[in-house]
């Protein structure tokens, strides 16, 4: 767990530029979770260090062997499943509740964000549209048929003890595949569109808990620094996003994040 921030003259700066922006668009990475319990990607104790993407994470892996594919997204599934959003994802949905012009996009699978909208839009009596993200990698308890394109909302646990026991579509009979972004596939076109756009057009990025290597996910803050915008990153370590920050905190999501919005 990090440190807790103390006062800080940056953390003012970047108080006074969200509070000065009238669009503010917010990119996650899986380091916002990290307190939820939700494994990032790299690092020690990183999943990518444990696992190997290319047997779990590509198109040519699902072709393989997709019983081992979906035997590992189950697994995860069940551990997302068993953590709930932290004290960032429900500060992050209150401020997107409660001012326009706020756009949370989120790498994650985890489906925290928007959990949180809902649970924080029920607590305040308001609709959660506003705080719901575009998740530009996909969502981890969504399925879609690799014959159809049927997209199914499934939060059920995965039978992978053989490959007939693995999720087949309602409709035509194929084989489901997890709804997710895979290496080597492209992000959805007019989502990616749409995100950079939001960004080029903010007066701050907020960036919270991504190492920023992985693109296009990466170049969404630099649409907003291109744009003339601020960027802010919050996060444990420096990252290819920093020398372009106009602050960087450094610490953890759960404590930055409440700290800088409310
Ligand atoms: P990474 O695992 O690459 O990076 C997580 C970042 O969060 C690192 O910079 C950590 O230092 C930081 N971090 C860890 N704990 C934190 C905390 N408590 N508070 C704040 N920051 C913390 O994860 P992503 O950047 O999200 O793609 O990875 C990008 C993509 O790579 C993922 O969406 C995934 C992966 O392959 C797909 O699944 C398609």
């Amino acid at each position: 767990m990090a440190d807790a921030p103390r006062p800080d003259p940056q953390a003012e700066y970047a108080r006074d530029l969200l509070a000065r922006a009238d669009r503010v668009v917010v990119l996650t990475g899986a380091g916002i979770s990290a307190e939820s319990g939700v494994p990032t990607f790299r690092g020690a104790d990183g999943l990518w260090n444990h696992h190997r993407a290319e047997e779990l994470a590509t198109p040519e892996a699902f072709r393989r062997d997709p019983r081992l594919v979906w035997e590992w997204y189950g697994w995860r599934r069940q551990t997302v499943a068993a953590c709930a959003p932290n004290a960032a994802h429900r500060a992050l949905a209150r401020f997107a509740l409660r001012r326009p012009g706020v756009r949370i996009i989120t790498q994650n699978v985890d489906g925290l964000h928007t959990r949180a909208a809902h649970e924080e839009a029920r607590a305040l009596g308001l609709d959660p549209a506003p705080a719901l993200p575009w998740e530009l990698h996909g969502a981890l308890f969504r399925a879609r048929c690799q014959r159809c394109g049927a997209k199914v909302e499934d939060d059920g646990p995965i039978d992978a003890s053989s490959a007939d026991r693995l999720p087949h579509c309602a409709g035509c009979g194929g084989l489901m595949r997890p709804d997710i972004v895979w290496f080597g596939e492209p992000l959805d076109g007019q989502l990616l569109t749409g995100a950079l756009r939001e960004a080029a057009s903010a007066q701050v990025c907020l960036v919270v808990g991504t190492s920023a290597l992985v693109h296009p996910a990466a170049s969404v803050p630099v649409a907003t620094v291109r744009g003339g915008g601020d960027l802010i990153e919050i996060g444990l370590e420096d990252t290819p996003l920093t020398e372009l920050s106009s602050v960087a905190l450094r610490g953890g999501a759960a404590s930055w994040v409440p700290a800088l919005l409310e």
